[in-house]
């Protein structure tokens, strides 16, 4: 099955319970958060206390993306604030493998990321040991960005990796998604799509509903 994840990166902070519960009713089923902490990505948004706070709002799935230099350092905290998957970049971390087992220690489905830079086999060796890889389609930390469209082709070497061995891991794209390229991204083997700006500027449901339609 095919999963929207909204980015709440673009959404309007003052308003971001409210907006939740508007993808969420729309029928999203996983929301996308992006943590970053200004020195793995340029910028900072937001951390644990942000994302406890709309835990109590809603129980739709937390998709947390970690843009953070040593992850494994926090793992426990965003399990805490309610984390269901946590992606984290394999360029942040020297112990992947220990941050994989962190993460599913304490329960939680746990992704692996690679930036537009990072080759699709550096995820081979970690493939059997994850339930998701996220294919950067843009530089990470800023939404906004045009798709590069030679990540694309890096989504398909990874579901090729992912079918020869028999897996079932979900692929996600994050970055330049919009309602008229979504269809290349799920062509090329993607099965969880990453969605900010073209979800909350302007009419959230009816974007929702829109990349729900393409989707099906
Ligand atoms: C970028 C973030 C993305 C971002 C996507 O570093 O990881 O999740 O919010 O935003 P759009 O869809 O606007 O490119
Ligand atoms: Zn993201």
């Amino acid at each position: 099955m095919n999963i929207l994840s909204p980015s709440i990166l673009a959404a309007d902070f003052s308003r971001l319970g409210e907006q939740i519960k508007e993808v969420e009713h729309a029928g999203a089923k996983y929301l996308h958060i992006d943590v970053m902490d200004g020195v793995f990505v340029p910028d900072i948004s937001f951390g644990m206390p942000v994302i406890s706070s709309i835990r109590k709002c809603t129980d739709i799935v937390f998709d947390v993306h970690l843009m953070i230099d040593r992850p494994e350092r926090y793992i426990k905290e965003f399990a805490d604030c309610g984390a269901n998957l946590i992606n984290f970049h394999l360029e942040a971390t020297e112990d992947a493998v220990g941050a994989i087992q962190r993460i599913r220690f304490l329960g939680r489905r746990v992704g692996i990321t690679i930036s537009p830079e990072t080759p699709a086999k550096a995820v081979e060796p970690y493939l059997k040991l994850v339930d998701m890889v996220l294919v950067m389609t843009v530089k990470p930390g800023f939404g906004g960005q045009k798709l590069i469209p030679e990540c694309l082709d890096k989504v398909r070497e990874v579901r090729a990796m992912v079918l020869e061995k028999g897996l079932r891991t979900d692929i996600e794209v994050d970055g330049g998604i919009r309602v008229d390229n979504v269809e290349l991204a799920l062509e090329a083997g993607a099965n969880v799509i990453v969605a900010g700006s073209a979800v909350f500027k302007n009419r959230i449901s009816d974007n929702v509903r829109s990349f729900l339609e393409k989707m099906r």
